[in-house]
């Protein structure tokens, strides 16, 4: 199977837990938005009743052209389901996310909903988290002195690693929906992922760092074999 077929296994199976009247906050990503065209398919199906909170423009665009009511976090604070891919996920579930740029408002939506279950192919789950780099969305006002806040933040937790600014296929900077720069930081090895988030989460004009910790209750992998399912 291709890694895109295992993204839609995943994606279908998630689509289960999908219910008439609820209210959803839709992931960004490729594997979500395999989602989130199985998730139209069957709305126009079956003719379920869904209200959607979409995490970023991209899958706000998506959405939309797809005919899937929308609203925001403003209009309806509490949501009862997110499903969203991931970069990393640990057998704790602590997740590294960001890679599509999209982790704040990924974060701020999975917060919001009361139940929030992870899709991926099963080359997203590892042993430890840090070999993808980890997304740190950092306001562009004082970026300098925000990376070196960073640095000590990332060294009393016990890692270090080059944090390098991204850009864009064409080597501009790259911008986030909320007009924030990212650093990607090359960690390695991330042994202790609460403490770092603890750590990060003291740094003023970082924006939000792309470590999930204990937000997920699941994740739905799809293997080669079949479908895999890891709870706490
Ligand atoms: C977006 O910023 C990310 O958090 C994505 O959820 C993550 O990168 C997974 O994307 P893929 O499904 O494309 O691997």
């Amino acid at each position: 199977m291709t890694l895109d077929e295992l993204k839609r296994e995943a994606a279908a199976e998630a689509l289960k837990f999908v219910q008439s009247g609820m209210r959803l906050g839709l992931g960004t990503g490729s594997t979500a938005k395999i989602f989130v065209d199985l998730l139209a398919e069957r709305m126009n199906a079956e003719n379920l009743h869904l209200l959607c909170v979409p995490t970023s423009e991209a899958t706000r665009i998506q959405a939309q052209s797809l005919g899937i009511p929308l609203t925001t976090l403003d209009n309806t604070p509490e949501l009862d389901l997110a499903i969203d891919g991931a970069d990393e996920i640990d057998p704790q579930l602590n997740l590294i996310k960001g890679g599509g740029a999209a982790h704040l408002r990924e974060k701020i939506v999975e917060m919001a909903a009361k139940r929030f279950i992870v899709i991926a192919d099963e080359t997203k789950l590892v042993a430890h988290l840090g070999k993808f780099p980890l997304p740190l969305e950092c306001a562009p006002f004082g970026l300098e002195a925000t990376r070196r806040q960073l640095e000590k933040a990332i060294g009393a937790a016990g890692c270090q690693g080059e944090l390098a600014l991204r850009q864009k296929a064409n080597g501009e900077t790259l911008f986030t929906d909320g007009g924030n720069v990212i650093l990607d930081a090359k960690l390695g090895r991330i042994s202790n992922p609460a403490k770092l988030a603890d750590a990060l989460d003291h740094v003023t004009g970082l924006v939000e760092h792309g470590l999930f910790i204990g937000m997920a209750e699941r994740a739905i992998l799809a293997t080669s074999t079949g479908i895999r399912t890891v709870t706490l």
